[in-house]
């Protein structure tokens, strides 16, 4: 079985290739294709993943090219981890936002559009030869912002499911917190990709949320950097990246006195190509782990696995809406539990949601619409109108200065500039 990797030289590169080793049995692969256009990157990276391959006597050979077309034909499923300008680009995200007092985030408000207006035209590309060179594949779509980009690749016609470790990150950490193994625990997991809610927490089918919430509130607050009122309050577990919402002029002012995320990750790259230069290295560093894409490598050799071997369980994915939450139009990309089996993921059906969830799920699905739009066609005036549209933005001066800003930091990497 053969995978490709479209941004496989970046340093994540090595948690997939450790999950690859350690699920060898739930995804027989004989063939990892890492594709990226940094060569000199993509061979050091390479080597590494052949040392630990080697290492744990996984079969699978290593091949790394800077052709697309080349690393996706005869593959079963592509994964999608790139990052259109790098950490460079990202750290322009973060604090450009911040110089208008908005949150500086890569994901979520306007760092979020930037990345997809850069991101959008070069996946699609992308996708286009691997429908040419291997139009059987599941594409697996980890670049973010996740949902604009898995949205843009199903209205492209595309074979391809967005993921994202947030939902098996919660249910890592829950399992730990009750002391059972997580594959007893079942999510009531709803909302956008990182806009989303933990309405119930089944163990063995049983919700055992309120019990979670009594015994560990205090513990889950401090992991997602919200207060334990707050949770007590709404009675669900948001996701960290509701902090730029519920939190957002506290987090600009962090913000304001700290180095950027891009910075600091800038530097962990550096320290981590470093480790992977050294040929006696030949297993997952532990620096790694302070990354956040943490449980990535799981939750993607299980949508692998579940694609290609037709298993029929549940994971949490981004797909097309289609009435699942009927507040919102049918081409909304959702991020909901799901069943994966050889014809795709299909959602469950999910309780009625809140007033005080589905607001906000209907905003920045808008906002995404219009995201998408400007990806696609360029123009300033629609990226201010994605701006507007924003719930963390929203007003009409701000919207036209920082999208005149957006457009010019980004210029190089905006095909209609
Ligand atoms: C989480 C998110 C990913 C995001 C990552 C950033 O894992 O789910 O979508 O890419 O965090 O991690 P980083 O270490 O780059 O800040
Ligand atoms: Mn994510």
């Amino acid at each position: 079985m053969k995978l490709a990797v479209v941004g496989g030289g970046s340093t994540y590169t090595p948690e997939l290739i450790d999950g690859f080793a350690r699920l060898r049995d739930e995804l027989p692969l004989t063939e990892i294709a890492l594709v990226d256009p940094d060569a000199g990157r993509l061979e050091l990276i390479a080597g590494m993943a052949r040392r630990m391959l080697a290492h744990t006597g996984h079969p699978a050979e290593v091949v790394a090219t800077t052709s697309v077309e080349e690393g996706v034909a005869g593959a079963q499923a592509v994964l999608f981890q790139l990052r259109v300008g790098g950490q460079a680009a990202r750290e322009v995200d973060e604090t450009l936002p911040l110089e208008c007092g908005c949150v500086g985030q890569e994901t979520t408000g306007a760092g979020g559009l930037a990345k997809a207006l850069r991101t959008v035209p070069v996946v699609l590309d992308i996708a286009e030869k691997v429908r040419r060179h291997a139009p059987d594949a599941w594409i697996v779509d980890f670049t973010n912002p996740v949902g604009i980009v898995t949205r843009a690749l199903l209205e492209a016609g595309h074979r391809a499911i967005g993921l994202c470790n947030v939902a098996i990150g919660f249910q890592r950490s829950f399992a730990a917190k009750l002391g059972v193994a997580p594959e007893r625990i079942s999510l009531g997991h709803v909302g956008l990709n990182h806009l989303t809610w933990e309405r119930a927490v089944h163990l063995d089918g049983v919700d055992v949320l309120p019990e979670l919430l009594d015994g560990h509130g205090e513990e889950i607050a401090q992991d997602i950097g919200l207060t334990a009122g707050l949770i007590r309050r709404l009675g669900v577990v948001p996701s960290y990246y509701l902090r730029y919402f519920y939190e957002h002029d506290l987090v600009v002012e962090e913000q304001r006195s700290k180095p950027s995320r891009a910075a600091e990750v800038a530097a962990m790259e550096a320290a981590l190509l470093e480790l992977y230069a050294d040929p006696s290295v030949n297993t997952k560093p532990e620096l790694l782990g302070k990354r956040g894409g943490a449980f990535y490598s799981e939750a993607a050799v299980a949508l692998i696995a579940s694609l290609l071997g037709d298993r029929g369980d549940t994971q949490v994915v981004n797909l097309r809406n289609d009435g699942t939450l009927p507040f919102l139009a049918d081409d909304a990309v959702i991020e909901v539990p799901a069943r994966i089996t050889a014809a795709g993921a299909a959602a469950l059906p999910v309780d009625p949601v809140e007033p005080l969830f589905a607001g906000l799920i209907a905003h920045v699905t808008a906002y995404e619409t219009l995201a998408l739009e400007a990806a696609l066609h360029g123009g300033r005036q629609r990226v201010s109108d994605a701006l507007l549209a924003h719930p963390l933005i929203g007003q009409a001066a701000l919207s036209d200065d920082l999208a005149r800003r957006l457009v010019d930091a980004n210029r190089r990497h905006l095909p209609w500039t």
